[in-house]
C-alpha cells in the first residue's frame, strides 16, 4: 500500500465494495480517511467486510443492492447522502464476468453482461452526478474497466464488449458533466490477484507461471495496485485528468 492524499472529509461509494478489487478499493479509501459505502447483492459478505476496514479505524456504510436494477443505484446514492450528508466519489466497481462462447450468448446472457456492467455504471453514475450538481458538488467518478475492453480473448466476448462500452460511456460521462463540475475516468487492470483468479489458477483454467512469464513486471496484480491508481484518479493531484482509461496491468496487455 502507497501514501495516499488525505481523504478526510470526503465520502465514497464503492460498489461490488465487498470482496476483490472492491474490498481493496474500499480499505484504501478509509485507511485514507474517506467514509465509504459498500454496495453488493450479498449483505453477509458486505457486513463481514465493513468489520475488517472498521477494525482499521473507518467508517463503513453497507447499502445491500443489484446495480442490474435501476432502482437499486438510486438507493445506494441516497442512502450515502442521508448517512454521510454528501457523496464525493463514486467508484463503479461491481461487474459480471463469466467466459461464454459467442456461440452460446443468447440476449439474454448478453443482458446479464449489459445490465449489470454498463447499466448498472451507467444508472449509478446519473444517480451520483444529479445528486452532486443539484448540491453544486464537485465529485469524481472512476469506472472499474478491463483491458479486456481493448482486446479479444476467448469466451470473453460479451465482457470485453460490456468493457469497451464502459470505456466509451467514461469519456463521453467526462465530456457531459466535467463543465458541471465532476470528473470521469477508468482504471482498466489486467489479472488481479483476486479469490476468482487464484481459483482459476487452482483449478488449472489459467497457467499461472506462463502468466507471469507473459507479464513484463513479472508479477501478477495484488488489489492494492488497483486501488492505488483509483484514489490517484479521486485525488486533487489527478485534477486536471479527465475521460482517460489508465491501464494497470505491469504490461500485460502491451
Ligand atoms: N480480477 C481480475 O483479474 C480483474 C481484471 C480486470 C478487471 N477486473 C474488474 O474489476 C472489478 C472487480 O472484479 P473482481 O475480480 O474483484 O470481482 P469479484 O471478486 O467477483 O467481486 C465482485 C464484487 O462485485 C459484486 N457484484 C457483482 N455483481 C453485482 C451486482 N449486480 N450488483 C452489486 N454488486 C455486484 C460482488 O458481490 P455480490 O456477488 O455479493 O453482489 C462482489 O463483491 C470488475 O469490474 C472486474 O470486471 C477484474
Amino acid at each position: 500500500m502507497s501514501d495516499h492524499p488525505s481523504f478526510t472529509g470526503r465520502a465514497a461509494i464503492v460498489t461490488g465494495g465487498g470482496a476483490g478489487i472492491g474490498f481493496g478499493i474500499a480499505r484504501a479509501f478509509a485507511r485514507a480517511g474517506a467514509r465509504v459505502a459498500i454496495a453488493g447483492r450479498a449483505e453477509a459478505t458486505l457486513r463481514r467486510s465493513a468489520a475488517l476496514i472498521e477494525e482499521g479505524g473507518g467508517e463503513v456504510l453497507v447499502v445491500p443492492a443489484d446495480v442490474a436494477v435501476p432502482a437499486d443505484c438510486a438507493r445506494i446514492v441516497a442512502a450515502t447522502v442521508e448517512r454521510f450528508g454528501g457523496a464525493d466519489i463514486l467508484v463503479n466497481n461491481a461487474a459480471h464476468f463469466a467466459l461464454v462462447p459467442l456461440l452460446d450468448a443468447d440476449s439474454d446472457v448478453a443482458a446479464a453482461f449489459l445490465n449489470t456492467n454498463v447499466a448498472g455504471p451507467l444508472n449509478c453514475a446519473r444517480a451520483f452526478a444529479a445528486e452532486a450538481i443539484a448540491r453544486g458538488r464537485r465529485g469524481a467518478i472512476v469506472n472499474v474497466s478491463s483491458i479486456a475492453g481493448a482486446r479479444p480473448a476467448p469466451g470473453c466476448g460479451l465482457y470485453s464488449a460490456s468493457k469497451a462500452a464502459l470505456d466509451m460511456l467514461t469519456r463521453s460521462m467526462a465530456l457531459e458533466w466535467g463543465p458541471l463540475g465532476l470528473r470521469v475516468n477508468a482504471v482498466a487492470p489486467g489479472h488481479v490477484a483476486t479469490e476468482g483468479v487464484i481459483e482459476d489458477f487452482r483449478a488449472g483454467r489459467l497457467d499461472e507461471a506462463k502468466m507471469v512469464a507473459s507479464i513484463p513486471a513479472r508479477r501478477i496484480a495484488d488489489v492494492d495496485d488497483i486501488a492505488d491508481a483509483v484514489l490517484f484518479l479521486c485525488s486533487d493531484a489527478a485534477r486536471h485528468v479527465m475521460g482517460q482509461v489508465l491501464t494497470v496491468d505491469g504490461g500485460e496487455g502491451m
